[in-house]
């Protein structure tokens, strides 16, 4: 695997793929990398010719200095893992190769940014789009891989290569979860042993949703449901729980009777985790 700081090294890597004819396919991490990962890699293996990763912890879409600090970070480990899923190029910037000094350019879907989760994470979604922006710009991917279990960041970046007229393909990978459900994500390592025992509430609130729509219900009574579910977790802090239309976000009321995307987040030990699902009734 060819790994690279510079912007000149990798876009010169790129440019020999498609001299060559190739597809290239990228996959954005923030390191750490989890089976989530991985199976962002195999898909953009499974549909071109050379994959290419990132990894980049963004600086941008961190509210807390803390929450920053404590972003676990193994560069050796994820370089590992990267070669034996067969990547054939890692971009491994530093923050200034990303943000130049003078920076003064941002990227915002200014209404799918600053609701839901954007409203607990003011400036998340905005430190989203811009680093993805550039991120495209400076590797020029075919097509790029997101996962589903970040459905409102999926929805960012859809809006975002939309509206500014990027070539490239968004692809959407459904979550990965562990064996009890918990969607696998960087912050589980954080959890406690109680507290990781108890944050499969959630992906246990997500399969009551799926029977009671299956059943027919209203939104109203749905988060009803599902909040007392997660309240009944002591270990649990509610942030979160949004029943909206899948793809605007938008919110819905009465019964459900379109395809629906239910966003959840919650608080362990002040460990914040999210999970979400698309259903249709
Ligand atoms: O999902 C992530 O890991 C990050 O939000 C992303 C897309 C790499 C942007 O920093």
């Amino acid at each position: 695997m060819e790994i690279c700081k510079s912007v000149a090294e990798i876009r010169a890597i790129v440019a020999n793929y498609r001299r060559a004819g190739e597809r290239v396919g990228l996959v954005t991490t923030m390191g750490a990398l989890h089976e989530g990962h991985l199976t962002l890699m195999r898909a953009a293996r499974r549909d071109n010719d050379r994959v290419i990763a990132t990894i980049f912890v963004n600086p941008t879409q961190f509210g807390e200095v803390a929450d920053l600090a404590h972003y676990p970070s193994d560069d050796i480990r994820d370089i590992n893992l990267l070669e034996a899923e067969g990547v054939d190029a890692l971009f491994l910037p530093e923050v200034a190769t990303i943000y130049p000094p003078g920076d003064d350019t941002i990227v915002e879907t200014v209404t799918l940014a600053n609701m839901l989760h954007g409203k607990v994470r003011p400036g998340h979604f905005r430190g989203v789009a811009t680093v993805v922006a550039r991120l495209f710009n400076i590797t020029l991917p075919d097509a790029a891989y997101f996962g589903e279990k970040d459905y409102q960041q999926l929805q960012v970046i859809r809006r975002m290569t939309n509206d500014l007229h990027f070539p490239i393909e968004i692809h959407a990978v459904p979550t990965v979860r562990e064996p009890d459900g918990l969607a696998m994500s960087s912050r589980n390592v954080r959890l406690t042993p109680e507290d990781r025992a108890e944050a499969v509430v959630l992906s246990r609130a997500l399969m009551q949703a799926q029977e009671l729509v299956a059943a027919g219900t209203t939104v109203e009574a749905l988060a009803e449901a599902l909040r007392r579910t997660i309240k009944a977790s002591p270990r649990a802090t509610l942030r979160g729980l949004d029943i909206v239309e899948a793809e605007t976000l938008s919110p819905l009321s009465g019964p459900v009777d379109r395809k629906i995307a239910i966003l959840i987040s919650a608080e362990f030990g002040g460990v914040l985790l999210i999970d979400q699902c698309e259903v249709s009734p």
